[in-house]
């Protein structure tokens, strides 16, 4: 199939006069090649680990402050009742200061490093005093480049649409530089091509952003030549958050990817469209590591009354399995979970219902 390049007028607008952006001849601009193979062993971001003796993966868990370890109970019950073929690692990532700055205990990193993977609980940071972000700190630590949200409609909990599901990734490092844009817009066509979805699309402000988001577009450009199966375009971020909320429909078929702070704000309204914070995983992505959890915090008004809802985590956990190339289980647990909410007898106060976690957590694994 030929790929159509079919760009958004203000975008193409800008590209003609293209005066302080990078030109794609210049030797800025040249794209490591290298890189460029989409065969399955130069993927982008591809899971390196491996299983154990026991034919277990382990993956290190950090369930996190507030609710994070009631959530990951339910997670851990729902993985053992699915046998998948996961053994846990917990680790504390209470802050350490190192030479005056925040930073995550050397084991946990080490756990991290030596498993490839993390699942991890809602962190709380204080406001306005002590540490900086630990999760910041986890994404610099790591240098997980890509912040990977899909919003899909759940059936069971009424929104103003039924049938979101889009599919966003934001650049995560805040690098405005060409080779941070090239790995997450090569990550995008490849994730793209993994999940079926024929289409990528750039969401910008290069008419203003002119250095950033010009480098950002025009190297997007170049990278869509190494995927002709994939239709590309772009699109101003004014432009997307009007007309996703006029109607999601026509962004279901694609892979949205952008700057950082355009994916902050457009992820969130995403959320919001199908139920909030509550019902979206997230995945960070790196190239060595990935960490995947839920997008809410550590929600202290409920901590430790057993009315959290996991599903946010869960459906992280799903993307990880996803990650580590175990679909079947993936697909099966999910299934479980969309049952679970469709059906709408187990739910949490979140979604309008009574049960406690456990209870939630419970029903899934009846329909395991
Ligand atoms: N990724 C993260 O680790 C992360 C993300 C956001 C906030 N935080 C931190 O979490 C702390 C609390 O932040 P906040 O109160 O602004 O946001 P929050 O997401 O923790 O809570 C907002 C509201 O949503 C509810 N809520 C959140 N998750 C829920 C769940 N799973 N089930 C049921 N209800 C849920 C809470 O009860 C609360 O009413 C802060 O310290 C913040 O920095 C961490």
């Amino acid at each position: 199939m030929i790929a159509t390049r079919n760009f958004a007028a203000p975008a193409r607008q800008y590209l003609r006069s293209t005066r302080v952006a990078p030109s794609l001849a210049s030797p800025r601009f040249q794209l490591r090649r290298g890189y460029a193979s989409t065969a399955d062993d130069d993927r982008v971001a591809k899971f390196k680990g491996q299983k154990g003796p026991d034919g277990k993966y382990t993956v290190t868990l950090i369930e996190g402050d507030g609710i994070g370890p009631e959530i990951a109970q339910s997670v851990k019950d729902i993985f053992a009742a699915a046998n998948a073929p996961i053994k846990w690692e917990p680790v504390d990532v209470t802050p350490i200061l190192k030479d005056g700055k925040t930073a995550i205990p050397d084991d946990a990193i080490a756990s991290v490093r030596k498993n490839y993977v993390a699942l991890k609980g809602p962190l709380a940071t204080p406001v306005g005093k002590g540490h900086v972000s630990l999760n910041l700190t986890l994404r610099r630590t790591f240098n997980l480049f890509a912040n990977l949200r899909p919003c899909r409609s759940v059936a069971g909990y009424k929104t103003p649409y039924d049938n979101v599901d889009t599919v966003l990734i934001r650049e995560n490092t805040e690098a405005y530089h060409q080779e941070a844009s090239e790995r997450v817009l090569r990550f995008a066509f490849q994730y793209a091509r993994s999940i079926n979805k024929k289409k990528v699309r750039v969401v910008h402000k290069a008419t203003i952003m002119k250095m950033s988001d010009g480098l950002f577009l025009n190297t997007a450009r170049e990278i869509a030549k190494d995927f002709p199966d994939i239709e590309f375009d772009a699109e101003l971020l004014d432009n997307s958050c009007l007309k996703i909320v006029t109607d999601p429909t026509p962004y279901n078929d694609k892979v949205l990817v952008m700057p950082n702070l355009y994916g902050d704000i457009l992820s969130d309204m995403c959320a919001g469209l199908i139920g909030g914070l509550g019902l979206t995983p997230s995945g960070n992505i790196g190239d060595e590591c990935s960490i995947f959890e839920a997008v809410h915090g550590s929600a202290p008004d409920i901590a430790g009354k057993g009315l959290a809802n996991p599903t946010a985590l869960l459906l992280s956990s799903i993307m990880m399995l996803q990650h580590m190339g175990l679909t079947e289980h993936a697909s099966r647990i999910q299934k479980a979970i969309f049952d679970t909410l469709a059906e709408g007898k187990s739910l949490t106060g979140d979604l309008g219902g009574k049960a406690k976690t456990h209870e939630y957590a419970g029903a899934i694994i009846q329909r395991l």
